[in-house]
């Protein structure tokens, strides 16, 4: 079978990785993909958002199945574009999108359908926001509605604080995304991944896992994409992860069912788990970067399979995953996340990829003149498996030192949290 992958982060790397190992896959697609990419399977230069132009392509290599890897195509429509064409799809329909597409929706889900999640109320109207942060007091969580990158959070911590993050909003800080404002209940615990394949109809647990947002060691700092991750997370114990499913994502796939839009693809429930068990902070309908990494690092089954299986509705019972620990440290270009500068040199990848059980996935790179070099916030990917958490992350940043790039950084904590359990 050909096979389409969209997309070109580190994600999208460690995708292509598994699923050229399919024994079902004849020639692998990245569109636009990365010098990472290039190096297992044959990067397109094909623009997601236009429709025409990926079914076009399809047709003319004869793709018989459509990956896409980040939210935006599929929050745009691209799954139910392709299936109108007649050509298979991993991930949700537009209407399913929703889940990541609209914090509002997501919530009221929850409400209807009694999914466990922080108290809420929605918001088109600044005077009424504000009124409602000042009577609910701090702390509290003030939301852009739409798709904001990652940046439409305020965890709020004072009042004046959930102020400002209520005049920012409806100031029009996040254009259109912000147009609405979710406010929530502030939420204590620790703060865990959980990912499961969803076929329409059943939901399948794929694994746990946890990143670390903020930019700089103790995590602190402005939030990022994430600057490291690790699977399994010890906090999502065996029971912590039945509860998720029987609570959180059944119920879910269950409620999607329902209301006409079934969810197809993986369904990313970002989590608080706290004293009264799991809650559920947001969803995302696509696998997280870096956390599909580490996921990734742990698969002995068949992605293709297990992703094919989501599409045709015919789920198997078990995912084969190691019960290893995988770790990613993330080297990004120094600035980011801010303006991260681009074009530092890049070598000695090879030398990491010699360490028994590291590996290494490219997001933000690009060859010049023969050269690879920074081209982007997050720039490279260092993924170590190993028996320990602690022995992955050690063994991980041998790989990071192995490689040379001296205009990019790295936070040398991660893990610590699930070390010191
Ligand atoms: P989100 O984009 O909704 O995942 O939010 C970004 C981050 O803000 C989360 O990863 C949490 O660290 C934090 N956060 C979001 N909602 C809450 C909440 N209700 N209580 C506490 N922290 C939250
Ligand atoms: N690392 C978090 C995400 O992919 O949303």
């Amino acid at each position: 079978m050909n096979v389409l992958l969209i997309g070109s982060g580190g994600r999208e790397h460690a995708l292509a990785a598994a699923l050229v190992k399919s024994p079902q896959i004849d020639r692998l697609f990245v569109a636009p993909g990365n010098p990472g990419t290039a190096k297992i399977a044959e990067n397109v230069a094909l623009d997601a958002a236009d429709f025409d132009a990926v079914i076009a392509f399809c047709r003319v290599q004869g793709i018989g199945f459509v990956v896409i890897g980040p939210e935006q195509p599929l929050v745009e429509g691209l799954v139910d574009a392709l299936e109108a064409a007649g050509i298979k799809a991993f991930g949700p329909s537009k209407a399913a999108a929703r889940l990541e597409g609209s914090k509002g929706f997501t919530k009221d889900l929850c409400a209807k359908y009694n999914i466990p999640t922080g108290a809420y109320e929605r918001f088109t109207d600044r005077a009424k926001a504000l009124a409602y942060v000042r009577e609910k007091g701090a702390p509290i969580v003030v939301k852009a509605d739409g798709l904001a990158a990652g940046k439409g959070v305020v965890v709020a911590m004072t009042l004046d604080e959930a102020e400002r993050a209520v005049d920012s909003l409806f100031a029009g800080a996040f254009g259109s995304a912000g147009a609405e404002a979710v406010i929530e209940e502030y939420l204590d615990g620790e703060e865990a991944s959980f990912f499961a394949l969803c076929d329409g109809e059943r939901a399948l647990a794929f694994a746990s896992a946890q990143d670390h947002k903020r930019v700089d060691e103790g995590d602190r700092g402005p939030n990022t994409g994430g600057m490291g991750a690790y699977s399994p997370a010890p906090v999502v114990t065996p029971e912590v992860g039945a509860r998720v499913m029987k609570e959180i994502i059944e119920p879910t796939v269950a409620a999607m069912m329902a209301e006409g839009c079934p969810f197809k693809g993986v369904l990313f429930a970002g989590l608080m788990i706290g004293k009264d068990g799991p809650k559920l902070i947001e969803f995302n309908t696509r696998f997280g970067d870096p956390e599909c990494q580490v996921m990734m690092a742990r698969l002995e089954d068949d992605l293709l399979g297990l992703l094919l299986a989501c599409a045709e509705g015919n789920l198997p019972d078990e995912v084969q995953l190691s019960h290893k620990t995988a770790l990613t440290v993330v080297l990004a270009a120094q600035g980011y996340p801010g303006t991260p500068k681009k074009g530092g040199r890049i070598d000695n990848i090879e030398e990491a990829e010699k360490i028994p059980g590291v590996s290494v996935t490219h997001a933000g790179t690009k060859m010049e003149n023969g050269q690879l070099v920074a081209n982007g916030g997050r720039v490279l990917n260092v993924i170590a498996l190993a028996d320990s958490v602690a022995e992955a992350q050690a063994l991980a940043y041998r790989g990071v030192d192995a490689i040379d790039f001296p205009d990019g950084f790295c936070r040398r904590d991660i893990g610590w949290r699930a070390i010191g359990r």
